[in-house]
């Protein structure tokens, strides 16, 4: 039977993560939007379908505002919430998408209740453990969408300065979504040599710099709105490393009970994702300042999910 996946938000992420899905045929698809967006979701639903003759997916899509259509959903991805305006930090967004998350995730929790959720909605670390919080699922079932996207503009740029593949990139980010985020050159490779042998340190440094401000630079160009291409896509690798039971590896927001010394928080971390979500959190070695980099940012998640118990949030 093929797989159901609801994609909740039917804007530029949402949207874009219901055609991605649709055109590499990993389910049927659900994309909910609220009641006020009245035909939108349906509309975008419908005019997905309408590709499939032409790139010959039989996918189906249906758009909806209410929760019935989606339930026993296998995956589900949340995406609802404001966007980033220019000048304004992720974290300015959290008490706005914090709410939305929580009503959502109560609605998951009811029509799906064996879905694993994946996170989108900005601040990610901490809307992730709003979701994580407010469903009860168990915590390997319960994901941030965060180092794929973050790991893909390290590995974009890299590419670009040694006019090599993407696919012969392979980078890692972790630590939150965030400007305290911690690309880890040493453990960056292209075709299995260290990036550290082949860019200059100043030049590297700057792509970890760009890489930080990845989703502020498109944010201030774009002038409305925040990225949505290479966020949907990142989502669309995870849903089928699950989906296929492939077990990549990927850095995602995953619940931490101890790995890098870190307890009951979600951070950017390594993590095997397969058929039953998070099946392994994989420990990486740290020198003393790359642990002090990712100190900072663990620091930065802590305090944004602390703000959360003083909104009455969790
Ligand atoms: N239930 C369902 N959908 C909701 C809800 C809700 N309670 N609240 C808001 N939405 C919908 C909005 O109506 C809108 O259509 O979420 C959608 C968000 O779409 P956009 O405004 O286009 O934002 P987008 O660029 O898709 O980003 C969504 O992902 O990357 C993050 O920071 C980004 O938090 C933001 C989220």
């Amino acid at each position: 039977m093929r797989k159901k996946i609801t994609v909740i938000g039917a804007g530029h992420v949402g949207a874009t993560l219901a055609q991605r899905i649709a055109e590499k045929e990993l389910g049927n698809v659900v994309l909910l939007d609220i009641p006020e967006s009245e035909g939108m979701p349906a509309g975008k639903a419908l005019d997905i379908l309408e590709s499939g003759p032409v790139y010959g997916y039989d996918s189906r899509v249906l758009g909806t505002t209410e929760y019935p259509p989606t339930a026993h959903s296998d995956i589900v991805i949340i995406t609802a919430g404001l966007p980033r305006k220019p000048g304004m930090s992720r974290d300015d967004l959290l008490n706005t998408n914090a709410k939305i998350v929580k009503s959502v995730s109560e609605q998951v929790a009811k029509h799906s209740p064996n879905a694993i959720v994946i996170v989108v909605s900005n601040p990610l670390d901490a809307m992730t453990y709003v979701a994580y919080h407010t469903t009860r699922f168990s915590k390997n079932k319960v994901i941030g969408m965060a180092g794929v996207l973050d790991s893909s503009r390290m590995a974009a740029f890299v590419a670009e300065a040694l006019d090599v593949s993407v696919q012969d990139v392979q980078p890692m980010v972790m630590g939150g979504h965030g400007d305290t985020m911690v690309p880890i050159t040493r453990y960056t490779t292209v075709a299995g040599v260290p990036v550290t042998e082949l860019i200059p340190k100043e030049k590297l440094e700057g792509i970890v710099q760009r890489t930080r401000d990845g989703g502020a630079e498109i944010v201030k160009l774009l002038k409305t709105g925040s990225a949505y291409y290479a966020p949907s896509a990142s989502v669309v690798a995870m849903v089928e490393s699950i989906l296929k039971d492939k077990k990549r590896i990927f850095p995602c927001a995953a619940y931490c009970e101890g790995e890098y010394d870190v307890k009951g928080l979600f951070l950017g971390v390594p993590v095997k994702l397969g058929a039953n979500g998070i099946e392994q959190i994989i420990q990486l070695n740290l020198t003393k300042d790359e642990r002090s980099s990712l100190q900072k940012s663990i620091d930065s998640v802590k305090e944004l999910t602390e703000s959360l118990k003083r909104l009455n949030i969790i």
